[in-house]
């Protein structure tokens, strides 16, 4: 019996042991929960500053929030470029677990901007990144018009942006959500939003980032007795003696010569023509099936010999920035809790930890201001409620859709 309960009690603690262990084992690239000090590491870059299009970020937890006291920071002005970034120790994700994540909030109801961020490899100049700054992923949702609502997940390899090919939909309200991507050493990924499972799948599928395997043959060529005519002329139809005396026109049956048609000064009389119904056009053989038929021909399928197999498609050697590079029409996005893990658990810990406490007092505060904000849109509309309000609010959605189409152009080169 004793030595029976001490193994039992020894199962029970190493199972402990183990639990702590693998909480222990996660490896935290990089956190960033923007408390205070934050401008110490991150670098704002000069990018669009020369051209006066370079926009400033807000400390703040914005209009609404579930804590007041918990900040992240807040595209502040309209139409502007954004360009942050932040260091972190060099990593490979070579035979690891790669968890990125963060949360964002558009207050500004965005119509058109991104929301995503971006992780670098190597070493950059981070008072020059921007838009043209190569990255190695980049993640998170982006909008645009009624066409553009969904989450960017984008590998870059050897200066090629691979999208993802499934569509992944985003949130598009004013409250704040957790964006997170896993991608596994076994080629397999997943996207979550707000600790959910949106899309998961294998890197292989889901993303062109290698040539495909099988290829159809380019130097195949139809041989040159391919009969592919499903349908011949029958060799043994012939044409009905006569055939070809049939007339197009016959003359009138129905009509006669007028009473007083004079032949001295009107001339001949001739009855008018009418479509022979006797006519069934130019003789053709049926047609029937063809003995010789072997179906359409195709190209042979072939492995393509440009095709290497790579098992490390999903891997960086040398990871070592975040960076939120964006173009805002309307400003008002506000991204916290940045993480670079190696491990989904502590991920999903952070978030619950973070936004799932904060949520649902963020949701009030929220519809709060929105009822604040309608009762006040109802008394200036009973104030003066004239024409020249709708005429300028007109004028500024037009502003906007072309700033919109613009955005568009921007977005197909990522
Ligand atoms: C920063 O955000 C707060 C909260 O939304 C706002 O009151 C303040 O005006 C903002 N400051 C700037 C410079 O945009």
């Amino acid at each position: 019996m004793a030595i029976r309960r001490s193994s039992s009690s020894l199962v029970a603690a190493l199972i402990v042991a183990l639990a702590v262990a693998s909480i222990a084992s996660a490896e935290v690239l990089f956190e960033e929960r923007f408390g205070d000090g934050w401008e110490n590491r991150w670098v704002k870059s000069d990018w669009k500053k020369d051209e006066n299009t370079a926009g400033d970020w807000n400390h703040t937890s914005g209009k609404w929030s579930g804590d007041p006291e918990d900040k992240g920071i807040q595209t502040s002005e309209d139409f502007r470029f954004y360009a942050i970034s932040a260091e972190f120790p060099e990593f490979s994700n070579k035979d690891k677990t790669l968890v990125i994540q963060f949360s964002v909030k558009h207050e500004q109801k965005l119509d058109c901007g991104g929301g995503y961020i971006k992780l670098l490899s190597g070493e950059i100049d981070q008072k020059k990144f921007g838009g043209d700054i190569p990255y190695s992923i980049m993640f998170g949702p982006d909008i645009c018009g009624y066409t553009t609502k969904k989450v960017h997940a984008i590998f870059s390899r050897d200066g090629k942006n691979h999208l993802i090919k499934k569509d992944v939909p985003c949130e598009t309200d004013q409250l704040t959500h957790v964006y997170t991507f896993i991608v596994r050493p076994d080629c397999r990924y997943s996207i979550l939003i707000d600790n959910k499972e949106k899309q998961t799948g294998s890197l292989y599928s889901d993303w062109d980032i290698l040539p495909p395997k099988k290829i159809k043959d380019p130097d195949a060529k139809k041989p040159e007795d391919w009969d592919d005519k499903e349908y011949i002329p029958d060799p043994n139809d012939k044409k009905p003696e006569g055939y070809d005396d049939i007339p197009i026109e016959i003359p009138d049956p129905e009509s006669q010569k007028p009473d007083d048609w004079d032949e001295q000064e009107d001339g001949e009389w001739t009855a008018p023509t009418m479509p022979n119904p006797e006519y069934k056009g130019p003789w053709e053989p049926k047609k029937i099936k063809n003995p010789n038929y072997k179906g359409k021909w195709k190209a042979p399928i072939i492995d393509n010999p440009n095709f290497k197999d790579d098992p490390y498609i999903y891997a960086y050697s040398n990871l070592r920035y975040v960076g939120i590079e964006l173009w805002q029409v309307k400003s008002g996005t506000l991204f916290d809790n940045i993480l670079v893990c190696d491990d989904p658990e502590y991920a999903k810990k952070l978030a619950d930890e973070t936004w799932g406490k904060l949520k649902d007092a963020e949701k009030a505060a929220f519809d709060e201001a929105d009822k604040k904000k309608q009762d006040e849109e109802a008394n200036n509309e009973e104030s003066d409620g004239e024409d020249e309000n709708e005429d300028e609010s007109e004028d500024g959605d037009s502003k906007l859709d072309s700033e919109a189409e613009e955005e568009k152009d921007t977005h197909d080169e990522l």
